[in-house]
């Protein structure tokens, strides 16, 4: 079958019930997406497709028809995502795992709000657990990305 991926189009040999996070991990080598609890319950894995936030953990590769989209994909022209660059600023990973996950999410939630309340950030991050608990931290990087986008940067 066929993915698209991060803007490059890859043929894989995979079984349809495959979940897509071990299609994208083992067979095209994308190991952004990490693997947390494998049951669609941390939100480590989140990857997008078609621009909409999925647990690429729990979705059988052979159900996705859209492009994907992964952590690796999201800088352009050599230059951080605004979300990134806000991340960095804020120094918000601690031991990391689940910032790939945490910076999709939020990255899918200001192509919709460009400008979100606390309200809209937990209910866009609470799919997202963070052992280090870096909540705080995510929150204020949400609001300096949405910034920085805005201005164009
Ligand atoms: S690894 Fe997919 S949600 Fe936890
Ligand atoms: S930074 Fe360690 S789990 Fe979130």
């Amino acid at each position: 079958m066929r993915l698209t991926v991060d803007g490059q189009s890859f043929d894989i040999d995979a079984d349809p019930q495959m979940p897509l996070l071990w299609a994208l991990r083992d067979l095209i080598g994308k190991t952004g997406p990490k693997f947390g609890c494998g049951i669609a319950a941390c939100g480590a894995c989140t990857v997008h497709v078609d621009g909409q936030p999925v647990r690429s953990c729990s979705l059988p590769v052979g159900e996705v028809s859209g492009a994907i989209t992964t952590i690796e994909g999201i800088a352009s022209a050599g230059k951080l995502h605004p979300v990134q660059q806000a991340w960095l600023e804020e120094q918000v990973a601690q031991c990391g795992y689940c910032q790939a996950g945490q910076i999709m999410s939020a990255v899918a939630l200001l192509d919709e709000v460009a400008d979100p309340s606390d309200d809209d950030i937990d209910n866009a991050m609470g799919g997202n657990l963070c052992r280090c608990g870096t909540y705080p931290k995510i929150r204020a990087a949400i609001k300096k990305a949405a910034a920085l986008k805005t201005a164009g940067l």
